[in-house]
């Protein structure tokens, strides 16, 4: 007798085996089901937010596209920077990019195997990390928010959304999967120079895809704690 969790994965294992090449490309970064509702999630967020197309934007685990295509394609050219931990998934990015024939926007597309070690000559206007931060163990969060630090322009904002609150992590393609209480990011973002405000559940902003889990989702923004007065 199976149990209903190897039920879910043999059932995995046989739609990846009869994918498309696109359905498996996609589903490197979640589940094929809410692919399209999360890339246009990402543009109209931001545009909400105010993104204009002169604004410079990095995609921190930016992973094969699914929001950078619309943002690319927003954007003006040399506008976007994408980082990914993943090798093999920047590379799937950069044939997402061509299909879509969106090469001469010139994003600059970047494998990262460690924040740490990553130092870009400029900053950006806003920094865009949806669903990534969640799955970050303690010490990469504290790495990736000083690479946010370091690359936010003074009035820049940091968009993320995270799974507020306790419980148990799990685990989803080699990463975990955490939730934490706003006063973590607080303090993590305090100790990297940044403040963190909680803008409430991406539903409120048009997250509803049915998945109580995405869609209770708590976006938050993180700016240059000193931004008065640097500015
Ligand atoms: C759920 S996917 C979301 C991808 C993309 N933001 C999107 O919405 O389609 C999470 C991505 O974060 C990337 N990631 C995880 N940890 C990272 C790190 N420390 N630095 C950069 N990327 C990371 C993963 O490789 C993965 O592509």
């Amino acid at each position: 007798m199976q149990t209903p969790r190897a039920i879910r994965r043999l059932r995995r294992r046989l739609r990846t085996t009869f994918a498309t090449r696109k359905q498996r490309r996609h589903a490197l970064v979640g589940p094929l089901a809410l692919w399209r509702q999360k890339r246009d999630f990402q543009i109209a967020f931001l545009r909400g937010q105010g993104l204009q197309p002169s604004h410079t934007l990095c995609d921190l685990g930016c992973g094969t596209l699914r929001g950078g295509i619309p943002i690319i394609d927003y954007l003006e050219a040399g506008n976007y920077t994408g980082i990914d931990v993943r090798a093999e998934v920047i590379e799937e990015a950069r044939r997402e990019l061509a299909e879509h024939h969106l090469e001469h926007k010139r994003p600059e597309l970047i494998a990262a195997a460690d924040l740490a070690d990553l130092h870009l000559d400029r900053r950006f206007d806003v920094i865009w990390a949806f669903a990534v931060l969640i799955h970050m163990s303690d010490d990469v969060l504290d790495r990736a928010l000083a690479f946010v630090a370091g690359h936010l322009a003074p009035d820049g904002r940091f968009f993320a959304n995270v799974n507020l609150g306790e419980r148990p992590s799990a685990h989803w393609r080699g990463f975990p999967v955490v939730w934490r209480p706003l006063g973590f990011y607080e303090a993590a973002a305090a100790a990297a120079g940044l403040e963190v405000t909680d803008l409430g559940e991406v539903r409120n902003f048009g997250h509803v895809t049915g998945d109580e889990r995405g869609d209770t989702k708590h976006m938050l923004l993180f700016r240059p704690a000193d931004r008065e007065a640097r500015g």
